[in-house]
């Protein structure tokens, strides 16, 4: 059996601080209108999130929430971040982020704040739609995985975006279109664990697409619809060898622990009401092009 090796990335996060976290509309099947957040227990829970990241290792950059954008606080959504390559011949700047270009337009103001806030931090910035104009990305749906980037397709990246996502990085991207609308961001059915090892729930995509994406991890953690919607198991981050989970069945957490990993439970059912958790609440900032997405000039779309 080949060894896995841990994730180089998964220790650096952008989070947004819920200030004016609410459900002001409904754009994915979790929302509900008559059942609202509480304030300060939606703040307690993300503070206790912040400091089971750092606990295992992890550091977390905090941006401020716009008052007139509740959904915000899902911090994943807002850009696929990456680390420059290094090298003598790459730009001086922290890194880069493809700006999401969101599928509804209640979430797009978030964006520009978001870009304001990674280009006073040194990362240039680029958007690939404007105003409801041109391709769709929402961050949240890519993740490195394997040969390049895995990105989910459908409810909100849509297939504009994965080619856009492609050539502005310069990567393969291998698109999966998601069929489930409860699962409507890849990372409520993926979570890459290590080089080997993902959190899979075949139920999101259609038939070709979960076949595409079972073959390209070796030891797939394989989750029902029902695990993927009531615990949110695939919404977990990894941090270092701590996954952090907003809940996990007992076949889940024996599964990770035989693997080596340590499971930490981190409640943030607050944010549940919003359709999302841990990762959504949660923006890498260090996966790095070169390291852990190889470079494909020009970009590459793959469809299964
Ligand atoms: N209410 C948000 C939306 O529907 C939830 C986003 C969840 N984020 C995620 N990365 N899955 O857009």
């Amino acid at each position: 059996m080949e060894l896995a090796a841990p994730l180089n990335w998964g220790r650096r996060y952008v989070m947004v601080r819920p200030d004016h976290f609410r459900v002001d509309y409904r754009i994915n099947p979790f929302m509900d209108l008559d059942q609202q957040p509480d304030p300060a227990l939606s703040r307690a829970q993300w503070d206790a999130l912040v400091s089971a990241i750092e606990l295992a290792g992890g550091a977390v950059e905090v941006v401020e929430q716009r008052s007139d954008a509740p959904d915000m606080v899902y911090a994943m959504n807002l850009g696929f971040v990456v680390e420059r390559p290094e090298g003598p011949l790459v730009s001086s700047s922290a890194g880069h982020v493809v700006m999401s270009h969101m599928r509804y337009a209640e979430r797009r103001m978030e964006t520009s704040s978001a870009a304001t806030w990674f280009a006073g931090r040194g990362f240039t910035t680029s958007h690939v739609g404007r105003a409801g104009v041109g391709a769709h990305l929402e961050a949240g749906d890519a993740f490195a995985w394997g040969d390049g980037l895995v990105v989910g397709y459908g409810p909100r990246t849509d297939e504009l975006g994965l080619k856009a996502l492609a050539a502005e990085l310069g990567v393969r991207v291998r698109g999966l279109r998601i069929t489930h609308p409860g699962m409507y961001h890849l990372d409520l059915a993926f979570c890459p664990l290590d080089d080997r090892r993902a959190i899979v729930c075949p139920a999101a995509f259609d038939e070709e697409s979960a076949a595409a994406l079972l073959a390209l991890v070796p030891e797939p953690l394989v989750i029902t619809e029902e695990e993927a919607l009531t615990t949110f198991a695939a919404n977990s981050i990894v941090v270092g060898r701590t996954v952090l989970m907003p809940g996990a069945p007992d076949r889940i957490r024996d599964q990770l622990e035989a693997w080596g990993f340590t499971v930490q439970l981190v409640d943030v059912s607050q944010f549940h009401l919003g359709g999302g958790s841990i990762r959504c609440l949660t923006n890498p900032i260090d996966v790095r092009l070169g390291r852990d997405v190889p470079m494909r000039p020009g970009g590459e779309v793959v469809l299964p």
